[in-house]
């Protein structure tokens, strides 16, 4: 540990459990001397989320569906009984219809492409406007992202035109906020074994065909995701922002079949 986050207060939403990239993040921000936040969708995760957290020496661990502006309105009301300030937010959140991952991209249904684009983008301004008053010493918001944004990736499907607009809104929240001092940036992320990757029809073959032509001839270990979550929340990262840093084991640079 070198304490990169000693004195910072950080929120990370988006664990759901153990394999969760969010957890991942967490870890890294807590072996860094980050005092945690946590929270959890609905009772449903609660449980596990509050196993997790106790875990990690959470200090507090709360609901919060990012689709509900009670809830977020709730959130910052409890942050700020719990601390002066939030110095660094993690949005590690997304969701689609499995249907809309599995058929034509063509028969996506106006429901589904709403409800995808509503958790998995829109949710970033949500979370930015509720959060941003209590980041009074500006900071770092960081997001999660996927090359299906702009590459077409078999049944990536709604999530791809969800992550499309999600760096979109990065860029517009990082210009906006940058003045105050806050940085908005995402990782994007190599595929990694979680429950919503589960959820993308023959994911593993996606897993596969990575760890045969990524530069580094493997899939990416959440944990390296956890680390570059630490520089861009600690001071390391003070020069960056409206940016999408892959760690991806290097794959978005190759073309099919460039391994040699
Ligand atoms: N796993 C991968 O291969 C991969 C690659 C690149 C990017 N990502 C992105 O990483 C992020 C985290 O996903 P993950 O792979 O860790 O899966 P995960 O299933 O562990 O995490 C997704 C989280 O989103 C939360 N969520 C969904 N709807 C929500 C809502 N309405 N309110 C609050 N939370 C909600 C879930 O509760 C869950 O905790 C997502 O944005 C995902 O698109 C994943």
């Amino acid at each position: 540990m070198s304490n990169l986050l000693a004195g910072k207060t950080a929120l990370v939403l988006g664990i759901a459990n153990k394999w969760s990239i969010a957890y991942a993040i967490a870890s890294a921000f807590v072996r860094e001397g980050a005092t945690l936040v946590l929270t959890y969708q609905g009772e449903r995760q609660r449980e596990t989320v509050e196993e997790l957290g106790a875990e990690l020496k959470a200090t507090k661990i709360l609901n919060c569906d990012v689709t509900k502006q009670e809830e977020l309105d709730a959130l910052v009301a409890e942050l700020k009984n719990l601390s002066p300030t939030v110095d660094a937010v993690v949005h590690s959140i997304a969701f689609a219809n499995r249907d809309d991952l599995s058929r034509p991209f063509l028969a996506t249904s106006r429901e589904g492409y709403t409800l995808a684009l509503d958790v998995s983008s829109y949710s970033l301004v949500a979370v930015a406007r509720a959060l941003t008053p209590l980041m009074t010493n500006g900071g770092s918001i960081t997001t999660l992202t996927y090359l299906g944004s702009t590459r077409v990736v078999q049944n990536y499907n709604v999530m791809g035109v969800a992550k499309a607009a999600l760096e979109a809104c990065v860029r517009y929240l990082a210009n906006e906020l940058g003045p105050q001092k806050i940085r908005v940036n995402c990782i994007s992320a190599g595929p990694i074994k979680t429950t919503s990757a589960r959820g993308i029809r023959d994911f593993s073959k996606v897993l596969d065909g990575v760890a045969a032509i990524a530069p580094l001839r493997r899939n990416t270990d959440p944990a390296e995701v956890g680390d570059t979550a630490v520089f861009l929340a600690s001071d390391m990262g003070r020069g960056v922002t409206g940016n999408i840093l892959f760690v991806d084991a290097g794959f978005q640079i190759v073309a099919l079949g460039a391994a040699g």
